[in-house]
């Protein structure tokens, strides 16, 4: 990864997310999770559509890591009490509603920028919870994840060799989703309670996540200087260039998406939409020899 673990790791001054006083804030956190790796289920359509031999073998295997991802989630929120529930809307229209149109998009904002987010998120979770059977399989899964992001960086490196529209389009695309990193910043300053141990840093380590994020646009090559370094004006240039042939795609599912995610709006039903009702994760039990659950009514 051209990431170190000690770049990309957030300083949360030793604050722990208790199992039991925090169970709640858990659930929704490993929801969204869960969520995250259902869509694992894309990886399938990016299969069908590898450059070569070598990003076609690496993707049938992400695939199986995606899914058994799936399972780590669930084992975790057994153990924990936590019950499956849907995904926030807005998580899921990231995940799902915005997917990349193109190769070069799906390698340089899925997996190196969107997969090296949520890696973030998986080092930060490794770094405050205190209940070590979770933390033991979330350290094996980053392994995975880590590689992915790799994969990520090569490809889009790969890609824009050559072609500096390319490297212009995804630095404008890169541009929107930090942007909304750090509109979330500024939302959950205001929101979030200043007193809780742990979400009290949330701004500060989202702020860090889009540092990071810069960074590795640098190493990658789509950035050639510090995002400081260019104006508000030239920022929305790369912007508007990178959405020009995007915007009524964009647009369009954007504005159906609300519609999309109700039961009457006739689509295709994925696993992404019915999951939760999938008798694997109604059903799920955990593995003979795990650790019994950690109990909440003390
Ligand atoms: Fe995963
Ligand atoms: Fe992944």
């Amino acid at each position: 990864m051209l990431l170190t673990r000690e770049e990309m790791t957030f300083d949360f001054q030793g604050a722990k997310l208790d199992p039991v006083r925090d169970r709640e804030l858990l659930e929704w956190m490993l929801n969204q999770f869960l969520y995250g790796e259902v869509t694992g289920i894309q990886v399938g359509h990016w299969l069908y559509d590898a450059p070569d031999m070598e990003a076609a073998k690496f993707l049938a295997r992400q695939s199986l890591e995606e899914m058994q991802h799936v399972d780590n989630f669930l084992r975790i929120m057994t153990m924990l009490n936590c019950q499956p529930k849907p995904a926030h809307p807005a998580v899921r229209f990231l995940a799902t509603g915005m997917m990349g149109g193109s190769w070069a998009e799906h390698v340089a904002l899925e997996m190196a920028q969107g997969e090296g987010f949520v890696l973030q998120a998986f080092y930060a979770v490794i770094d405050t919870l205190d209940h070590k059977p979770s933390v033991d399989i979330l350290r094996r899964a980053v392994k995975q994840e880590e590689r992915h992001v790799e994969f990520g960086e090569t490809q889009t490196r790969k890609a824009i060799e050559g072609r500096p529209w390319l490297r212009r389009r995804l630095l404008g695309l890169s541009l929107v989703s930090m942007w909304g990193v750090s509109r979330l910043a500024g939302y959950m300053k205001k929101r979030l309670p200043a007193d809780h141990v742990v979400l009290k840093h949330l701004p500060a380590f989202l702020e860090h996540a889009n540092r990071c994020a810069e960074l590795r646009l640098q190493r990658i090559g789509v950035l050639d200087r510090p995002l400081a370094e260019i104006g508000g004006a030239k920022r929305a240039a790369l912007v508007a260039e990178a959405y020009g042939g995007k915007a009524l795609g964009g647009l369009g599912s954007l504005l159906t998406f609300p519609l999309r995610i109700l039961p009457f709006w006739p689509k295709k039903k994925r696993l992404t939409d019915t999951y939760l009702r999938d008798v694997h994760v109604t059903g799920y039990a955990l593995p003979a020899g795990e650790p019994p659950a950690v109990h909440t009514e003390a």
